[in-house]
């Protein structure tokens, strides 16, 4: 019934308290979610570590997920316990010693009115072997399009949530940017500032200052962004928060995404269309390689989330605990 050509080593998804074969469907096309986005979810990555499948910051994205659920004013039939319980029972379940993990809470079948006041919220989740989002150029450099459209603002919903329908902008936003040939996208705020990808944070680096910005610029404060800054801070390195305009970007010495799905990708290359009035521009990040600082960040961020550095052994949940 499914191309699994995409999910080459799904087998089983876990919905509701019982596993299902990955090809069998579990909803109905009446779900309120599937019309208008009333769901929550989150992205959270396990790696192979020297002691099997390690979760990376798994209860901080348990705590993310329920603040979802409650900004979308769900009531959730699973404590934050039952949840982390159940990701790891779909991490043994399938075997994985990697995996990209996404829980999903939803408005199910009930009404189909805006307000869900008759459907049931519904968990699923689902675990897969799932590469660097944006491929190789993930680790070689990617090139980004500021886009036309501003982030939606953070005076317009709460950005702590992820929201399944908010995402819809992200969606168009990152086809957008490949339809004109580019890795992926970049928004700026109502301010004129950078926000973030569409689904990534952004951290600059200039004069060896590592600079990222916060939630009042209309982001998600991603929380591979908060490993960053401290192991940042671990290294030495000196770090900065506050608004980044769009000059600064384009004139870094260093920019780079993060995020779970992404991990730390370089960007090297900055186009901007973010100015009707004017022409695309192109700007190369500094030499239009990865930077020192970053590939420094990155390495320590991959060594951290594989279970190699004793002191963020903190930020791993073992799946194969004795
Ligand atoms: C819009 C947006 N910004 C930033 C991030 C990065 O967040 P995290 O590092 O928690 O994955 C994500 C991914 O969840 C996202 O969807």
């Amino acid at each position: 019934m499914f191309d699994n050509s995409h999910f080459p080593k799904a087998k089983k998804y876990w919905y509701m308290g019982k596993f299902y074969e990955w090809s069998q469907p579990s909803v109905h096309a009446m779900t309120h979610a599937l019309h208008y986005g009333s769901s929550v979810f989150e992205g959270i990555r396990a790696y192979k570590t020297p002691q099997g499948a390690g979760i990376f910051r798994l209860p901080e994205h348990v705590d993310r997920f329920m603040n979802s659920a409650s900004v979308l004013m769900m009531d959730v039939p699973y404590t934050k316990q039952q949840i982390t319980e159940a990701i790891i029972a779909v991490m043994k379940e399938n075997k994985l010693d990697a995996a990209y993990i996404r829980p999903l809470l939803y408005y199910s079948y009930g009404n189909l009115g805006l307000v869900p006041q008759f459907c049931p919220v519904e968990l699923v989740i689902s675990a897969w072997e799932w590469g660097a989002y944006l491929g190789e150029k993930s680790t070689t450099g990617v090139h980004v399009y500021i886009l036309p459209w501003r982030r939606i603002h953070h005076s317009q919903y709460d950005m702590t949530a992820k929201l399944g329908g908010i995402y819809v902008q992200s969606t168009i936003c990152g086809l957008m940017a490949r339809s004109k040939g580019f890795d992926e996208a970049v928004f700026l705020n109502l301010e004129g500032n950078v926000a973030e990808g569409p689904g990534e944070n952004i951290f600059i680096v200039k004069d060896g200052v590592l600079k990222t910005n916060h939630q009042s610029e209309s982001i998600l404060e991603g929380i591979t962004r908060d490993s960053v800054l401290e192991i940042a801070h671990d290294l030495g390195i000196k770090t900065t928060i506050g608004a980044i305009t769009k000059e600064e970007f384009t004139q870094a010495d260093e920019a780079f995404f993060s995020g779970t799905a992404v991990q730390i990708a370089p960007i090297v290359r900055v186009t901007d269309d973010s100015d009707s009035s004017n022409q695309m521009k192109e700007f190369k990040v500094g030499d239009g390689k990865i930077g020192e600082i970053t590939k420094k960040l990155s390495e320590t961020y991959m060594d951290a989330v594989s279970g190699k550095t004793q002191k963020y052994q903190k930020w791993l949940t073992y799946v194969n605990e004795k």
